[in-house]
């Protein structure tokens, strides 16, 4: 997480740099800083909390320069406070660095420093690297020409660095030019009229670049007013056409909602309605048809929100299509992957296309699929909200989401998103295995209502989340259930409350409940349970019983009918087909986890510790 910006021109670059860290936020919020520097002078404004902070501290007092570096932080090592956010500085204050990663080997450097009289001002791993510049600079041989100074000395530290990085640096010795670094992290250069920038991330860039060219791992650029220089790992200038900076709608706007977050549930329709139009079109895509073809078994990977909604995908591909569908923890993935079987998709789930966990296990299997079949391109596909990201670049086929910008920090509209996705794959998998038809009837039925449903479902379910989240005020634990396919719609409820409103929440599968987590109810535990009508709908209302005999506030979410009448309270959803309701079960999950944290008065968009876009392993 954690983003970088950075940019030389003739202009003053704190308001550059502002506007850039601003548009970064999403990947962290604890705390920010940047650093310019000029002739003579090399300034760094820091301040913990949001950006607003920083912004506060540099109208009181406005620093100098046309060159500059700025960090919006989510702390990994030491707390979020002034002293451990970015930039760090090496002891004398001559070089200041931003970084988003880990350094892995930052203790033992750390040690090696201070034995040699280094002494460190902050608990991040980060400030090591000034520390490792500077002392660089200082043992550089004079025949090395001003020019290259700085870019030789961050070569030489970061051959030292482990772990993954994607780094800017500005010297006082050299105040018209910074030098980045990218490895295992974002960072893209950005070139503008007479200036240039870098950023993680193609947002901080629009309005002031019109090009983009991205840095390769282990890549270097030596960025001055007069243009960008790339180099190689081994410090050999290379050449790269840049690309045309793709317009996005970058400005988010919270419209007549009190939160980001209560915007997009409530753009669910809108979402729902694009993609209907594309889950009953056949073929979605070319590239993604020839992608689909033959294939025998399908593997999803990724992490949170995403994750559930590639349960509710693998639940689709097998019972719509009859594909074999099995779903990992991308961070599990990455070091202990499956046996190789032949004729498998492999399916990257991940709204920002950037989670570091996803990215790397999608690499580790290109890799492993290019030495077992190397005749034929390896058959992987990513689902995300931002084509423009690291898994655009990464794998050969996007199905992008097209949800338009997600602010709030708990994914809702992504989520619908990725499930459409995956209803548009099973459909499309199950025309070429032409299974379950009456199935893939209904289902195209239903989701043609869906758009339609969904705007109503959403107008009238606002205010019943908003009264029933009066009742959450004590609350510390909630249990959520469902089975088949509402399963993982149970654990995004879970997940949804927790991340917001900070109360422990477990999804689990209803059937499950009596071994071991019924435990926990009384009438302090509310328990919410999926109920839609289906094979085991009798069963879901059974275990449901079991939670209210042990005095449990029952919350129900399905349709109304007389079997319903068992719940506390229901929150009804239109009468579809099972195997489509969890686009209508979530909405309820969450305008619940909505309305119980703004009823709290916690920080809805903004989540404590959290952040959009998870770039640390
Ligand atoms: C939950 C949430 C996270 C993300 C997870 C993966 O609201 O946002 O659980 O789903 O960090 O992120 P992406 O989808 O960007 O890979």
């Amino acid at each position: 997480m954690c983003g970088i910006v950075a940019a030389i021109g003739s202009r003053k670059v704190a308001p550059l740099l502002l506007q850039g860290l601003q548009r970064l936020e999403y990947r962290g919020y604890d705390s920010a800083g940047l650093a310019t520097v000029a002739p003579g002078q090399l300034h760094c404004c820091k301040a913990e909390g949001k950006l607003v902070n920083l912004r506060e501290k540099l109208e009181k007092t406005p620093v100098a320069g046309c060159c500059g570096i700025g960090h919006t932080r989510w702390a990994t090592h030491g707390k979020p406070d002034a002293r451990n956010a970015h930039p760090q500085l090496d002891e004398a204050g001559q070089v200041a660095v931003v970084q988003n990663g880990i350094i892995e080997n930052h203790r033992p450097l750390r040690q090696h420093l201070e034995q040699r009289g280094s002494r460190f001002n902050s608990d991040t791993d980060t400030e090591v690297i000034p520390h490792l510049v500077a002392q660089a600079l200082a043992n550089l041989p004079d025949t090395v020409p001003p020019t290259d100074r700085l870019r030789v000395a961050v070569a030489q530290a970061v051959q030292q660095l482990e772990g993954a990085y994607a780094l800017a640096v500005i010297w006082l010795g050299q105040p018209e030019e910074l030098v980045v670094v990218r490895y295992h992290a974002p960072l893209l250069i950005g070139l503008g009229e007479g200036e240039f920038f870098c950023a993680s991330d193609t947002p901080a860039l629009a309005d002031v670049a019109s090009s983009i060219v991205s840095l390769e791992d282990g890549e270097m650029a030596r960025l001055t007013p007069l243009g960008v220089e790339l180099f190689d790992g081994s410090g050999q200038r290379i050449q790269r056409t840049p690309q045309p900076l793709r317009g996005g709608n970058y400005t988010a706007d919270k419209r007549q909602f009190r939160h980001f977050m209560l915007k997009e549930i409530h753009e669910q329709a809108d979402v729902a309605a694009g993609w209907v139009e594309r889950c009953l079109a056949a073929p979605i895509d070319e590239g993604l048809t020839t992608a689909l073809q033959n294939v025998q078994r399908v593997q999803l990977l990724a992490c949170g929100t995403s994750r559930h909604a590639a349960l509710v995908g693998a639940h689709l591909l097998e019972q719509l299509a009859g594909v074999p569908s099995s779903v990992h923890y991308a961070s599990e993935f990455r070091y202990a992957p499956p046996p190789l079987l032949p004729q498998t998709l492999t399916i990257g789930v991940t709204q920002s296309g950037e989670t570091a966990d996803t990215l790397a296990a999608l690499t580790i299997e290109m890799e492993r699929r290019r030495a077992l079949e190397p005749n034929s391109p390896p058959r992987l596909l990513g689902i995300t909200n931002r084509p423009d990201s690291s898994l655009g670049r990464l794998v050969p086929h996007i199905l992008d989401l097209k949800a338009g910008v997600e602010t709030g920090v708990a994914a809702t509209k992504t989520f619908l998103g990725q499930m459409l996705a995956f209803y548009a794959i099973a459909l499309h998998m199950a025309s070429q295995h032409q299974s379950a038809s009456a199935q893939v009837t209904a289902c195209r039925q239903a989701l043609a209502q869906l758009p339609e449903q969904l705007s109503r479902m959403l107008h009238a379910m606002d205010q019943c989340c908003a009264d029933l989240a009066h009742g959450f005020a004590e609350t510390k634990d909630v249990i959520y259930l469902g089975r088949g396919i509402n399963y993982p719609i149970a654990l995004e409820g879970a997940l949804k409350l927790k991340e917001i409103s900070y109360i422990h929440a477990e999804g689990y599968p209803a059937g499950e409940m009596k071994h071991g987590p019924i435990a926990l109810l009384d009438q302090h535990v509310p328990v919410v349970s999926i109920a839609t009508p289906g094979p085991v709908f009798e069963k879901v209302l059974s275990n449901a019983q079991e939670a209210k005999a042990r005095d449990a506030r029952l919350i129900g979410i399905g349709p109304v009918c007389a079997d319903t009448e068992i719940f506390d309270v229901l929150l009804p959803i239109p009468s579809v087909p099972e195997l489509v309701s969890p686009l209508l079960t979530v909405v309820p999950m969450q305008l619940l986890a909505y309305h119980v944290a703004a009823h709290r008065g916690l920080d809805v968009d903004q989540p404590r510790n959290l952040a959009k876009s998870v770039t640390v392993e």
